[in-house]
């Protein structure tokens, strides 16, 4: 048996409970991980919070990081000792999106990784960077294989291209360094001036208070010499979507990523179509994409933005901090 956080059915932080769940041993093509670390998203605290809380008891958290203790009967790209991350599809290996909703993702329609140890299918992780700790790679699964999928798969960045970020969350602080590694421009937004501070020594080009600046999409387009972003890593939904629109470059490209002021709202719909945008949903990305992210991460040296670390118990408190925003990129939890 291992220790587990188990969901009651429809969520709420009354309902986290600590409890313990089988831990096999691995049949063909199954791993056993010991897990480490677990960080925090908007997805995970929707299931936790209650917001889209589960209809059977759950083991919540996508994000999950550890060491391999037992492989199976054919399984030759882990061994005992390798140090690997979670996906967030494990049935969506490669290729074209396959996958609608959260029926199959971990810690929502399956139970996840906030537990000791996990026996899964070997598909269900990928070796963690070199040399990062457990806490960091847990990073990775979901906030930064959307920002990576988003400006390096549905999009491929290039040297000059100018990228739009909002806010200093997990999706946006990746999405900031991702685009710094492709040699782009960053206008970075942000509701504080002390995180516009920290996405300035980041590297951030360009930096936007969007509270005092409500108008900003009109700021970017006076930022780009009346051209507009190449890029924007929409984060905010109904709220920001109009702005993003504006400070879009003819023919750019929206990643409509996130729902942090909501899930629906007007769309205005003429600037779609004169400024003949790209809008891309996105919902994450696949193992293979995960598998490029990481090994350009290796060669270049990236750390991830850990803003916080709670203990695998302080659940609740962890995502109580998080709904504050007082955090710079992520949130864990140590196991
Ligand atoms: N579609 C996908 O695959 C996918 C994957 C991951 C996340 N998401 C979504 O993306 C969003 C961000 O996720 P996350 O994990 O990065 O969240 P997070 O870490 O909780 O981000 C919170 C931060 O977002 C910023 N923010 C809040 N309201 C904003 C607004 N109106 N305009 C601009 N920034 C705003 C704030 O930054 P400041 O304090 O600096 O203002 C806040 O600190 C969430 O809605 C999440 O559900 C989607």
């Amino acid at each position: 048996m291992t220790k587990a956080i188990i969901l009651q059915p429809g969520g709420g932080y009354q309902n986290v409970t600590v409890s313990t769940r089988e831990a096999p041993a691995p049949t063909a093509g199954q791993i056993t991980v010991r897990l480490h670390a677990n960080s925090l998203n908007y997805h995970d605290f929707a299931v936790v919070s209650g917001m889209w809380g589960p209809t059977e008891p759950r083991i919540p958290m996508a994000d999950g990081a550890g060491e391999v203790v037992a492989v199976g009967a054919g399984v030759t790209e882990f061994k005992v000792g390798d140090a690997v991350v979670s996906t967030f599809f494990p049935t969506w290996q490669a290729g074209e999106p396959l996958v609608e909703g959260f029926a199959t993702v971990p810690g929502d329609g399956v139970d996840g990784y906030a537990r000791e140890i996990v026996t899964a299918s070997a598909e269900s992780f990928t070796l963690a960077p070199k040399g990062w700790s457990h806490i960091e790679s847990s990073t990775l699964t979901t906030a930064a294989l959307t920002a990576w999928r988003a400006l390096m798969s549905d999009d491929q960045l290039t040297p000059g291209d100018t990228v739009l970020v909002q806010g200093t969350g997990g999706v946006s602080l990746f999405a900031l360094q991702f685009a710094k590694l492709a040699g782009a421009t960053v206008i970075a937004t942000s509701s504080s001036e002390a995180k516009l501070e920290k996405l300035k020594a980041m590297g951030a080009d360009h930096l936007i208070n969007y509270k005092t600046t409500p108008a900003w999409g009109t700021l970017v387009r006076e930022l780009t010499g009346g051209r507009g972003v190449d890029h924007v890593v929409e984060v905010g939904g109904p709220a920001t979507l109009e702005q993003s629109m504006l400070a879009a470059r003819v023919g750019g490209h929206v990643s409509v990523i996130g729902i942090l002021t909501g899930l629906a709202g007007d769309f205005p719909l003429v600037t779609a179509l004169i400024k003949q945008l790209r809008l891309q949903g996105v919902l994450v990305g696949s193992r293979s994409m995960q598998q490029a992210m990481i090994k350009a991460i290796d060669a270049n040296g990236l750390k991830p933005v850990v803003d916080k670390v709670f203990a695998l118990e302080e659940m609740v408190q962890a995502f109580q901090y998080q709904e504050t925003n007082q955090h710079f990129g992520k949130i864990c939890l140590q196991i």
